[in-house]
């Protein structure tokens, strides 16, 4: 038994280099592939395409949202769509904890899957339609065309538990969020160009005022502050209203690399996005990024391809789920 174990494990790595010889450039060792659902439903990406530009069209916010929801829900051990699950008797869900404050629009995903339902029932995972209306989202908003790999599973659990762990919050440390992202292989100028996807959307008060009150923080742009101020009037805003601020005033629909000038002129409104200006691990990435579009996006696109492949469940792991927001139904469970 001993004596044989190297040469089963030699036997094993073979025949899995083998295999990826055969199965060509398309797929790799993550068991994910371009275009796999090619044979099992080809419609899958122009539906999604589809339905994601529709949204657009009805709610351009939809578009923040399928960007961010790629940030909540791969950088927490794995893309498997936990994010979308709803709380149970027994666990609350991802969604509904603190951190995923101001996340929007869960509802229109599910229209999206609904749609793909129709066509082929039963095929296309949630983690899949999650990480492809994303990239549509991207497309939407001006962003860069990004080929992302499929063949996702969804989790049957929330990772509501390591949640901290793992996803970086607003007054974190520069190094904490590099070392954070190193572990699923993004560096330090992929770090600053996903950041850059805060040149749109918005940040609820309740993030900001502790950089208002009861000081002003002196590193915020002292032009910036009376819009803050007015847009955050409360030190302790009142959690029921919906009050924010945009994060690029200048162009607040658009993904650009405008975030870089906003933060290299202290009108980042994050912790996070501060620092990044200023750490001097980033900020040439940030100064670079500043002056060219073309080089955000190109280190945009490889970061966000590396975050939609980050540990992902593949082949018979996990299940693909009828409904977004809910795990199939197990005997075992019940
Ligand atoms: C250190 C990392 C990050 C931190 C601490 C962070 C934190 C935040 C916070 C606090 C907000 C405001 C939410 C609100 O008040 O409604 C926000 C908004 C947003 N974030 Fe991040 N974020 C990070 C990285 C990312 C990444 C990597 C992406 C995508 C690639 C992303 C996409 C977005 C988008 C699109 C919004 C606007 C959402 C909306 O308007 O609905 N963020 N982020
Ligand atoms: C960061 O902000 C949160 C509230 O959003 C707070 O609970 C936490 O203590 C802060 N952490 C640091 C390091 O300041």
């Amino acid at each position: 038994m001993t004596a044989s174990a190297p040469s089963l494990i030699f036997f094993f790595l073979a025949l899995s280099a083998l295999s990826s010889i055969c199965n060509g450039a398309e797929s790799t060792s993550s068991g994910l592939a371009m275009n796999f659902y090619k044979e099992s439903c080809p419609q899958a990406e122009d539906i999604i395409r589809e339905q994601v530009k529709l949204l657009y069209k009805r709610h351009k916010n939809t578009a923040f949202s399928w960007l961010r929801n790629l940030f909540h829900d791969c950088a927490v051990q794995s893309c498997d769509a936990s994010l979308l699950l709803d709380s149970t008797r027994k666990t609350l869900s991802e969604k509904e904890t603190d951190r995923s404050f101001g996340m929007r629009n869960f509802r229109y995903l599910e229209d999206i899957k609904d749609a793909v339902e129709r066509e082929c029932p039963g095929v296309v995972s949630c983690a899949d339609i999650l990480v492809l209306s994303a990239r549509d989202g991207i497309i939407a908003l001006g962003g860069p065309y990004i080929p992302l790999k499929t063949g996702r599973r969804d989790g049957k659990k929330s990772r509501s538990d390591v949640l901290e762990q793992y996803l970086p919050d607003h007054n974190e440390s520069i190094s904490s969020v590099l070392d954070k992202f190193a572990t699923i292989g993004i560096d330090i100028p992929g770090v600053v160009a996903l950041l850059g996807a805060h040149s749109v959307g918005r940040t609820h008060c309740v993030k900001l005022v502790h950089r208002l009150y009861p000081e002003v923080d002196p590193s915020l742009n002292p032009d910036h502050v009376p819009h803050m101020m007015k847009k955050c009037p409360d030190s302790i805003p009142d959690p029921k209203a919906v009050q924010y601020v945009r994060n690029d005033r200048g162009t607040p629909m658009k993904l650009d690399n405008n975030y870089y000038l906003n933060i290299l002129d202290n009108k980042g409104l994050l912790l996070v996005d501060h620092q990044l200006a200023h750490d001097p691990r980033t900020r040439p990435f940030v100064k670079k990024m500043a002056q060219s579009q073309d080089y955000f996006f190109t280190h945009f696109s490889r970061a966000i391809a590396l975050l939609s492949e980050n540990n992902p469940l593949t082949g018979e792991q996990g299940e693909v789920r009828h409904h977004c927001n809910l795990a199939n139904r197990h005997h075992s469970d019940e």
